[in-house]
């Protein structure tokens, strides 16, 4: 083959490849995902409700790096936890720190309480906060790498009633985005003298029945045995279900917290079902564990739409004073998946009721102007100021449904007036510049008092219609 030829079919190949590489378009990472527009009014109503009950129980916002350190997770979470042994992202930096996407908050708080002194706080330090977490899980519906939480974290006081406030704060906002149905399991697991106590009794229980128990089991045998309780594999299930219970082996102050949980959420009517098999994932839990399931799932940890309990030793695992506290978190793209199973009421995203239509360049600089001003007035707008013909930007505005155009000519642009078409009435004028906020404003207001009166007679006929056919 002559070598001119070559050249030329390698330089072509070369560009093959080019062109394959300019196409190619990207996907998301496994187990990430996008919340698009058309799925955020769940989301949007469930972080209002989220922010006003936090609000009504004196919860702070705080907001934590999505980066910490691996060792505080190792610490804090526990280092034979599935999070920490098998789900975390975590990597080194240029620098050489050994850090980590955080998997879950607690930690976070925990640390940022003891950086920022929060001790000198009044206490409980009452903290919220909402983002994303991750966990290298294989993802399915309601499992993601990527996924967000809300938390509440009462630091400071080590009182029962705490407990059950928190709960009670958990069901106000499951109650108020509109889910029902939801079922609260609790268990007890007792303190560090407890925990001593049931570990040898569980671990006496287990050595005995070793061989029916899963390999992940048999090593949690020695590392961890309480994980062996919450288990999922059948297995292991079968064993742990005649187990001593961890509620049978508290001590006389732990007997004692737990009481006056359950007596305080009989008081406020909060159902709930004792799990003597509940321990939680997570290492540095005493006293009170909880877990929230819709209903239709109970007993699928996958299922949980939340899940807390007491920390009375996080603290002092991540080098701080003895400090108790309480919180749980809940995750958010599982409690929108439940409000959507449920057809519960979303968010209604606000539309606007004004189009500017502009022709023009001169009046497109100056819609610009007329557009701040009315949106500093708090009036939406809706405009295409990439669009240049009359017809086309009416058909929008006609589509949106507005109740007003207003319409910025050359000829107005230059007068600097604008031309009022109210969609209602079909009528038509020109008001000037200065004056057309005010009358933009007075407009809508008297449309909204014609809505509101209209809405209010059809109520009153129902009523009417409804006492005439008792
Ligand atoms: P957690 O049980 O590990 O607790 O997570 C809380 C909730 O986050 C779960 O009930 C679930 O709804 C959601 N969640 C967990 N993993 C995923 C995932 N891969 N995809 C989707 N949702 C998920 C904690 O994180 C503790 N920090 C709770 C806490 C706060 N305890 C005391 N204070």
């Amino acid at each position: 083959m002559p070598k001119v030829d070559k050249k030329a079919e390698e330089e072509e190949e070369a560009e093959k490849k080019r062109k394959a590489k300019r196409a190619k378009t990207f996907q998301t990472v496994r187990g990430m995902r996008d919340i698009l527009p058309k799925d955020q009014p769940y989301w949007q109503r469930l972080r209002k409700v989220v922010e006003k009950i936090a609000l009504d129980y004196n919860y702070e916002r705080i907001d934590m790096p999505v980066l910490e350190s691996r060792e505080m997770f190792e610490r804090g979470t526990g280092k034979t936890t599935d999070i920490v042994e098998k789900e975390m992202f975590k990597f080194k930096t240029k620098g050489g720190d050994d850090v980590c996407l955080r998997p879950e908050g607690t930690p976070s708080v925990m640390r940022a309480y003891l950086q920022h002194g929060m001790q000198s706080k009044q206490k409980p330090v009452k903290l919220f906060y909402s983002g994303p977490m991750y966990r290298y899980d294989r993802p399915q519906e309601g499992r993601y790498r990527e996924f967000f939480q809300f938390g509440f974290e009462a630091i400071g006081e080590q009182e029962a009633i705490l407990d059950a406030q928190l709960i009670q704060l958990a069901y106000r906002v499951f109650q108020t985005v509109g889910l029902k149905n939801i079922a609260l399991q609790l268990n007890s697991i007792g303190c560090k003298e407890c925990r001593l106590k049931y570990n040898k009794l569980l671990v006496s229980y287990l050595n005995n029945r070793k061989a029916a128990l899963c390999m992940d089991c048999k090593k949690r045998l020695k590392k961890n045995p309480l994980r062996i309780l919450d288990c999922k594999e059948e297995k292991c299930a079968q064993v742990v279900f005649q187990a001593p219970q961890t509620v049978d082996q508290l001590c006389d102050d732990c007997k004692n917290h737990f009481t006056m949980l359950l007596e305080s959420l009989d008081e406020i009517d909060i159902p709930y079902t004792i799990n003597p098999r509940l321990v939680r994932g997570l290492d540095y839990y005493s006293k009170t564990v909880f877990e929230f399931f819709p209903e239709s799932s109970e007993e699928e940890t996958q299922g949980a739409l939340g899940g807390g309990g007491r920390y009375d030793y996080l603290a002092e695992s991540l080098g701080g004073p003895e400090t108790p506290g309480v919180g749980f978190a809940c995750g958010m793209d599982r409690v929108v998946l439940e409000m959507a199973r449920q057809n519960t009421k979303s968010y209604v995203i606000p539309v606007a009721k004004v189009y500017l239509v502009q022709l023009g360049d001169l009046a497109k600089k100056k819609s610009l102007k007329i557009f701040d001003e009315l949106e500093r007035a708090g009036i939406m707008v809706a405009e295409s100021f990439g669009k240049k013909n009359l017809k086309s930007q009416l058909r929008l505005a006609n589509q949106k449904g507005v109740s007003i155009v207003l319409i910025l000519g050359q000829r107005e642009a230059l007068d600097e007036t604008i031309i009022l078409k109210d969609m209602e009435s079909g009528s038509q004028e020109v008001v000037t510049f200065q004056k057309v906020v005010d009358d933009v404003k007075k407009r809508l207001k008297k449309s909204a008092d014609i809505a509101a009166n209209k809405a209010k007679k059809e109520k009153d006929a129902q009523k009417k219609l409804k006492a005439l056919n008792k």
